[in-house]
C-alpha cells in the first residue's frame, strides 16, 4: 500500500475525479484546497479535507507536518484564459509563485514526487496537428505561460534537487463521474459542454457559437475533449511511474469534435433541441487543437481513454447536470 498522497486542488473539477478515483483504487488521500473555486461537497466522505492556501506557506507547512506524503497531486490553479489576459497577476502569483511555495514545503519534508495539471495551452497557436509533446512551446496567453514556467521550474529542480514530476498537458476536459455524484461546477461556466446542456435545460437562452467561418469542415472550431475520468485514471498511471519516469506528457484522445459536432450529441444525447447563436471568434481560440494518439501517455503510462465516443461523454455530463449538488 502506498503512503498518503496529498491532492492539492481536490475540490475543483479534475482534482476530484482524480480524488475518486485513487480512493477506489485504494489509495489513503488528502484533500488541500481553498475553495475558491473548489467545493468541499466534491472531496469524498472519508477523505480529510485541510483548507491551505498556495499563497500562504503557513497554511501549507502544517499539513506536511501533520501527514507522511509520498507524493503530490498538483491542481491548484486559476485557469480562465480570458481572465489571464486581464489580470495576469493573479495568474502569475498563484499559479507560478504559489507552486513554488508548494515546491518549497514538499522539498523541506522530503516529498520529492509530483504529478501536474500543465495543459495544451503551453503548446500555443498549433504549427501543426495532431499535436505530439515535441510541439514547439509558445503559449499565447498568461494562463499557458504560467504553466509553461513550472514546467521548467520542474526540470531545473529535477536536475538539482532529484524531483520527479510527470506534467500532463490535457486538452479538453469533459463529463461527469459515471455514478453522477460528482461533475463540472464552475462559476462563471465558460467551456461549452456545460453552457450546451444549459441552453438544452433552458437555463441559458442560447448558446453562442463562437466563429463559424474556420476552415475546418463544417466552419467550426476542433477538440480533443477526454473524459475527466481517463483523466483521473491517468494521474494514477503517471503518480505509479515516477520512480523510473520524470517528464510532459500530452492527455487527449486524438478525435477531433467540432462545436457543431457537440450540439448536435448533446441533442442526441438529451432528445432536446439547442438553441444556438452564430457569433464571432473569440480571441485567441485555435482552428484545430487536437493530440497525437499512441504517444508516451500509451508508450510510457500504459494508458488508453476509455470514452472515446463524444455521446458517452455528454451522457455523463447530462446526468451530472440534471442531478447537480453543486
Ligand atoms: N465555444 C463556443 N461557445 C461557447 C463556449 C465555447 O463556441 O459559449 C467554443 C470555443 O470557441 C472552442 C470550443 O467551444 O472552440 C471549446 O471551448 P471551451 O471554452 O470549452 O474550451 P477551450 O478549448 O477554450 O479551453 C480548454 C481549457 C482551457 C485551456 C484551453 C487550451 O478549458 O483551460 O483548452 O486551449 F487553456
Amino acid at each position: 500500500m502506498e503512503k498518503t498522497v496529498l491532492i492539492m486542488g481536490g475540490a475543483g473539477y479534475i482534482g476530484s475525479h482524480t480524488v475518486k478515483h485513487l480512493q477506489e483504487q485504494g489509495y489513503s488521500c488528502v484533500v488541500a484546497d481553498n475553495l475558491v473555486y473548489g467545493h468541499r461537497q466534491a472531496v469524498p466522505e472519508g477523505v480529510p479535507f485541510e483548507k491551505a492556501d498556495l499563497a500562504d506557506v503557513a497554511s501549507l507547512e502544517p499539513i506536511f507536518s501533520k501527514y507522511d506524503f509520498s507524493a503530490v497531486l498538483h491542481f491548484a490553479a486559476y485557469a480562465y484564459v480570458g481572465e489571464s489576459v486581464t489580470d495576469p497577476q493573479k495568474y502569475y502569483q498563484n499559479n507560478v509563485a504559489g507552486t513554488l511555495n508548494l515546491l518549497s514545503v514538499m522539498k523541506k519534508h522530503h516529498v520529492n514526487k509530483i504529478v501536474f495539471s500543465s495543459t495544451c495551452a503551453t503548446y500555443g497557436e498549433p504549427k501543426y496537428t495532431p499535436m505530439d509533446e515535441k510541439h514547439p512551446q509558445n503559449p499565447i496567453n498568461p494562463y499557458g505561460r504560467s504553466k509553461l514556467m513550472i514546467e521548467q521550474v520542474f526540470a531545473d529542480y529535477a536536475r538539482a534537487y532529484g524531483l520527479k514530476y510527470a506534467a500532463l498537458r490535457y486538452f479538453n476536459a469533459a463529463g461527469a463521474a459515471q455514478d453522477a455524484s460528482i461533475g463540472e461546477s464552475h462559476n462563471p461556466e465558460t467551456h461549452l459542454i456545460p453552457l450546451v446542456l444549459q441552453a438544452i435545460k433552458g437555463e441559458r437562452s442560447c448558446i453562442k457559437i463562437f466563429g463559424t467561418d474556420y476552415p475546418t469542415p463544417d466552419g467550426t472550431c476542433l477538440r480533443d475533449y477526454i473524459h475527466v475520468e481517463d483523466l483521473a485514471c491517468a494521474h494514477r498511471l503517471a503518480l505509479e511511474k515516477l520512480n523510473d519516469f520524470s517528464g510532459y506528457v500530452n492527455l487527449g484522445t486524438g478525435i477531433k469534435t467540432s462545436v457543431k459536432d457537440i450540439i448536435a450529441a448533446a441533442e442526441k444525447v438529451t432528445g432536446k433541441t439547442c438553441p444556438v447563436q452564430p457569433a464571432p471568434r473569440r480571441a485567441g481560440d485555435p482552428a484545430e487543437l487536437y493530440a497525437a494518439a499512441h504517444g508516451p501517455a500509451e508508450t510510457v503510462l500504459g494508458w488508453k481513454p476509455r470514452y472515446l465516443q463524444i455521446e458517452d461523454i455528454i451522457a455523463t455530463a447530462w446526468k451530472w447536470e440534471q442531478n447537480r449538488r453543486y
